[in-house]
């Protein structure tokens, strides 16, 4: 009796290894063939390959944008090919060149300057490979080359700006002296905040731009810019930056040349990122027109959808604020970039 007892444990035993085997290869020959798109009915789950060309790493509003693409991709689990084109298009340009090379999945770009891209996007094209653009436009006519385009409404922002800045003066009675820090020459946002602003403003004509000149979005080119400047006209009464970060460079300039930045001269810029928010809530900057660099996370929907074959938005704009200094102090403490 104790003997058969002893072999019927030592059998139970043993099948009940032998099923657990059984049940083990059962799950992990399930999910591989899954993930091998296998026919088990649900969606394929291969691996996305992301080819992304970024303009380069000019402004605190770049570096935010870069890191918030990179963060997304990993959490979407994406293969992400990631190139920084330094501010110049041919970079881009040989970037894309190679993402087409390497067959990736889909192709997205923050395209440096808005026109140029016909050719390459032509060659994505003809590979099959979807493009997504995000942040800036293109000026292609095909508007067939890419897939959507995600990111800001720059000329909104620039009517932004010169709406609080009319609103402003709309009681005055003299010439309002404005210098205009433009972004990077041929880009969308220089293109389009300038535009945007002076549509509005061209209902005072006694709102003046009396120079204009490109500080390529960067807080060094800002400063040297504001610099010849105040060299050159004795009677500046406001700077429109299209960016914080020149705004910040060209906040150094008015003070070395002893004047106070949101007094002797009213500042309105684009971005509201940290920096700048500083500023605003110090005084320094009057008016910031919020522009959000936090695009990963939609941008990785969509390459799914796109990946899925699912129809997109051709234009998907993003939402935004403006900051008034009061306001920017109270954002402060919960801005995220
Ligand atoms: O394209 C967005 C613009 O590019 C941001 O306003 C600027 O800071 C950046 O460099």
């Amino acid at each position: 009796m104790k003997r058969f007892g002893k072999i019927s444990l030592v059998l139970s035993l043993t099948l009940s290894m032998l099923m657990l085997g059984a049940c083990s290869s059962n799950n992990s020959g399930g999910a591989g063939e899954e993930n091998a798109g296998g026919n088990s009915g649900t969606k394929s789950t291969k691996s996305i390959t992301l080819g992304f060309s970024q303009v380069g790493a000019e402004s605190g509003w770049r570096s935010a944008n870069t890191k918030s693409i990179q963060d997304s991709a990993k959490e979407a689990g994406y293969t992400l090919k990631f190139s920084d084109a330094q501010q110049k298009q041919e970079n881009q340009i040989k970037a894309l060149r190679s993402f087409i090379q390497q067959k990736v999945d889909v192709i997205s770009f923050s395209p440096v300057v808005e026109s140029g891209w016909d050719t390459v996007l032509k060659e994505a094209k003809d590979a099959g490979i979807p493009v997504i653009l995000t942040d800036r436009a293109v000026d292609s006519k095909d508007t067939s080359l890419y897939v959507t385009f995600l990111g800001s409404d720059f000329v909104e922002e620039g009517r932004k700006a010169g709406q609080w800045l009319t609103e402003q003066y709309k009681d005055a009675a003299e010439d309002i002296n404005i210098v205009e820090l433009q972004g990077t020459t041929g880009s969308a946002p220089a293109n389009d905040r300038m535009q945007g602003f002076k549509e509005v403003i061209s209902s005072n004509p006694n709102l003046k731009i009396i120079a204009s000149q490109t500080g390529d979005f960067t807080r060094a080119k800002g400063k040297e810019v504001m610099q010849a400047f105040l060299k050159a006209h004795k009677d500046i009464d406001v700077l429109y930056a299209h960016n914080d970060d020149m705004a910040l460079g060209a906040i150094q300039a008015i003070e070395a040349a002893g004047l106070k930045p949101g007094e002797d001269i009213i500042i309105i810029s684009v971005d509201a990122v940290k920096d700048g928010m500083q500023a605003a809530s110090e005084g320094k900057i009057n008016f910031i027109v919020e522009c959000n660099p936090l695009l990963g996370p939609q941008l990785m929907k969509v390459v799914q959808d796109v990946v899925d074959g699912k129809s997109v938005e051709a234009r998907i704009v993003t939402e935004e604020t403006t900051f008034t200094s009061e306001q920017a102090k109270e954002a402060l403490p919960n801005r995220q970039y």
